[in-house]
């Protein structure tokens, strides 16, 4: 059977791209099981508030709930909550070599200087314990965590060669239109929570003005003609990505509706608020409570599963077995 997990690092509020990339396609696939967690642990890989990562780590998980993840369904949880994943995470490291993690896209970009925490080079292996804690099929991601999970693949399958059948071999899947929204005010970096500049993330919690105001703004290419071609236009291509991926339509058939940026960009706006809308409402009627409550029950429901790995992985290991 089909089994997905998605996670979320608490590191600024969502934005566009985490719901296209990521979490609308989790909660479509949410007949199956699914498992969504808040990443709060991979959180402290880079300089942290603790105030501000309580804060956003309710946030994200409000907002998941807000976005149409079943509680019912589903089992949402706070990684923290669930010691299993920092076990796994040392087990695995244990399996994992200095160079095949050092040469991760991400470490290569955010870190390097003396002062980088040594987590942020390890991070790549605290996901590969996330997804194989949970025995998943299917991880749903955007384009940019294709090398994690394709690592976690290595790793899995290098550990059930020397000790077993142990793990369940995962793979990525991203969604055919936003696998990786770029920026609205530099078409060539992708969308992200923690950019510098905020005027090109969409951020889920926007007011509708603000949205409006930084689609219309948004950075366009060379000459007025709107043509999908994302490597010669990507600052067009990435509107036509996501008014083709709001309105479930092909991004180069609409191209042709269209003679010049100006209308593009207002469709574009309207669409994206009529996405967003619905989600602002129902997280703004989220309590606090409710969203803890969450949680408490989807830790307790996610630990069986989890401390089942590890007892399994431990005893591959030859470690002693744990009452
Ligand atoms: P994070 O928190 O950076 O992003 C969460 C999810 O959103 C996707 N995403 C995007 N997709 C399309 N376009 C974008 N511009 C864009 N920006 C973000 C990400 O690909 C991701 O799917 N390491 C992960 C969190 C994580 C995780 C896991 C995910 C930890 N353990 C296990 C899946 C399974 C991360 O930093 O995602």
């Amino acid at each position: 059977p089909t089994r997905r997990i998605s996670g979320f690092k608490p590191t600024g509020p969502l934005q566009l791209g985490n719901y296209l990339g990521a979490i609308r396609p989790t909660v479509q696939g949410q007949g199956e099981e699914t498992v969504v967690f808040v990443a709060d642990l991979h959180a402290l890989t880079v300089p942290h508030d603790p105030e501000r990562l309580r804060d956003l780590t309710r946030q994200v998980a409000g907002l998941l709930l807000a976005a149409g993840v079943d509680p019912d369904r589903t089992v949402l949880y706070r990684q923290s909550d669930l010691p299993a994943h920092a076990e796994l995470h040392y087990l695995l490291e244990c399996s994992a070599s200095y160079g095949e993690v050092h040469r991760m896209i991400q470490f290569k970009e955010k870190g390097g200087g003396s002062g980088t925490r040594l987590s942020l080079l390890t991070y790549p292996v605290l996901m590969a314990a996330d997804i194989l804690l949970h025995d998943i099929t299917d991880v749903p991601v955007g384009r940019d965590q294709r090398q994690h999970v394709e690592l976690t693949r290595d790793l899995a399958l290098r550990f059930n060669e020397r000790h077993g059948p142990v793990f369940t071999v995962p793979r990525a899947v991203h969604p055919q239109v936003a696998a990786r929204v770029a920026d609205l005010a530099d078409p060539a970096a992708k969308m992200g929570k923690t950019n510098a500049a905020t005027n090109g993330v969409l951020f889920l919690l926007d007011p509708p003005d603000v949205l409006r105001r930084k689609i219309m703004r948004a950075v366009t290419d060379a000459g007025t003609d709107v043509v999908y071609d994302p490597a010669g236009k990507p600052g067009v291509s990435n509107l036509l990505d996501l008014l083709a991926t709001c309105t479930a339509q092909d991004p180069a058939r609409i191209a042709a509706d269209y003679t010049g940026y100006g209308r593009l960009k207002s469709d574009v706006a309207d669409a994206v608020i009529a996405l967003l809308e619905p989600i602002q409402q129902r997280y703004d009627d989220l309590g606090d409570a409710d969203i803890e409550h969450v949680l408490a029950r989807g830790a307790e429901r996610a630990a069986d599963h989890a401390d089942a790995t590890v007892r399994r992985v431990r005893a591959a290991m030859g470690l002693a077995g744990r009452a």
